[in-house]
């Protein structure tokens, strides 16, 4: 998921071109909004954390591009195209450290797995397995 600041600042395109050409194949994509209660609801895992309601805001403060990607080894290959959560960790040439703002506002979101990736896919797409 493109995150909302990533979008605002005019970042969407430049990151599905380094996503393209990393060699991911992009199944679905889509820019819509979440709410509130919606981006919770992604983000439930955190809930007890001191950042959730601070996520919250971020994550629905303006659209957001969803995005179901395919290609080997995925999840391991697109965190390491993405960087660390921390920017300031980021090694160079990944996203977050060309595009994300801060922490909390960090340009992009991966999935940690591929049952999470399945998960965080139905979120957002209702046939993913049709693609
Ligand atoms: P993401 O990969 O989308 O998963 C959860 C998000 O919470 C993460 O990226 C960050 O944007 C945010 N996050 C993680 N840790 C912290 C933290 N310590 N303080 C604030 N935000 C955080």
């Amino acid at each position: 998921m493109i995150k909302p600041d990533a979008v605002l600042d005019g970042h969407s395109g430049s990151i599905l071109k380094m996503i393209e050409q990393a060699g991911f194949r992009i199944v679905a994509m889509k820019l819509t909004k979440l709410s509130p209660e919606r981006a919770g609801q992604f983000y439930e895992v955190h809930k007890e954390k001191p950042f959730y309601d601070g996520l919250k805001e971020i994550m629905s403060k303006s659209q957001i591009v969803a995005l179901v990607l395919e290609k080997e080894n995925a999840v391991a290959d697109f965190r390491k195209l993405i960087g660390s959560t921390n920017p300031a960790n980021a090694e160079e040439g990944t996203i977050r450290k060309l595009y994300a703002r801060s922490l909390e506002s960090n340009a992009i979101h991966g999935s940690d797995s591929d049952e999470n990736a399945l998960l965080e896919s139905r979120f957002f797409f209702s046939r993913t397995e049709e693609y």
